[in-house]
């Protein structure tokens, strides 16, 4: 797996960030019916990001790609409790990497779509609040922040994702990158998370993806980047 953390945060200052923090991160977007995974509605019509996203890499990406991340965890944790049933740990553990996959593949997406929004509505802009002044004091400023994520975007080698976390002792904001479907885990909290994968952009910005980078700011959600800071 590969991973950068990029951070300049003088130690009082997370200190201080740490002891303000709350205790529990808020359960995420991801949507489960009777043990099963399913694939979340989008809060907004597939052309609806627009230029930015066209409507077809939306469709194709929410009904094909995401679906397909559905229906791989729910086969993998089926397979699981099949063997855990049988007794048959070895072919449980054998699914773990099937389990990351999709599963990681299901969480990112499920974030994905809820901090994206029409720049006609929510979308674009500059957050504010609390997390702005995260922002401008762990990062410098929002202009910074958004060129040290797409310059993570663009050292992406192959399939990932960058994102803005909170470390969850530190209480300080950091950006790292994840490869294929690796979710977030562990210390971080991801509050907001931009898709490297080729089938985010290809179809509309074919090999110039820095160009998908630079569009994709005009349609983040910042209130629901901020809601996640927030409660986490
Ligand atoms: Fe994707």
């Amino acid at each position: 797996m590969s991973s950068t953390l990029m951070r300049t945060v003088p130690a009082l200052r997370a200190a201080a960030r740490a002891s303000a923090a709350k205790p529990a991160a808020a359960a995420m977007g991801t949507s489960f019916v009777r043990g099963k995974a399913t694939l979340p509605d989008l809060p907004y019509d597939y052309p609806a990001l627009e230029p930015y996203i066209s409507g077809k890499i939306m469709e194709l990406h929410h009904k094909k790609h995401h679906q397909t991340y559905v229906t791989g965890l729910n086969t993998a944790l089926e397979t699981i409790e099949g063997a855990k049933s049988k007794g048959d740990l070895t072919k449980a553990a054998s699914v773990a990497p099937l389990l990351n996959f999709h599963g990681g593949g299901h969480v990112n997406h499920s974030l994905f779509w809820e901090n994206l929004a029409p720049a006609s509505r929510e979308g674009g802009g500059e957050p504010d609040g609390a997390l702005k002044k995260a922002i401008d004091e762990d990062f410098g400023g929002f202009d910074t922040f958004r060129k040290q994520m797409n310059t993570a975007l663009a050292g992406i080698q192959g399939s990932g994702w960058a994102w803005l976390v909170k470390d969850k002792q530190s209480g300080t904001l950091g950006l790292v990158t994840r490869a294929n479907q690796d979710p977030v885990t562990g210390n971080y909290v991801p509050l907001m998370g931009i898709d490297a994968w080729e089938h985010a952009y290809y179809l509309q910005y074919e090999n110039r993806k820095a160009e998908y980078f630079d569009a994709i700011w005009n349609v983040i959600n910042w209130k629901t980047v901020a809601s996640r800071f927030d409660k986490s």
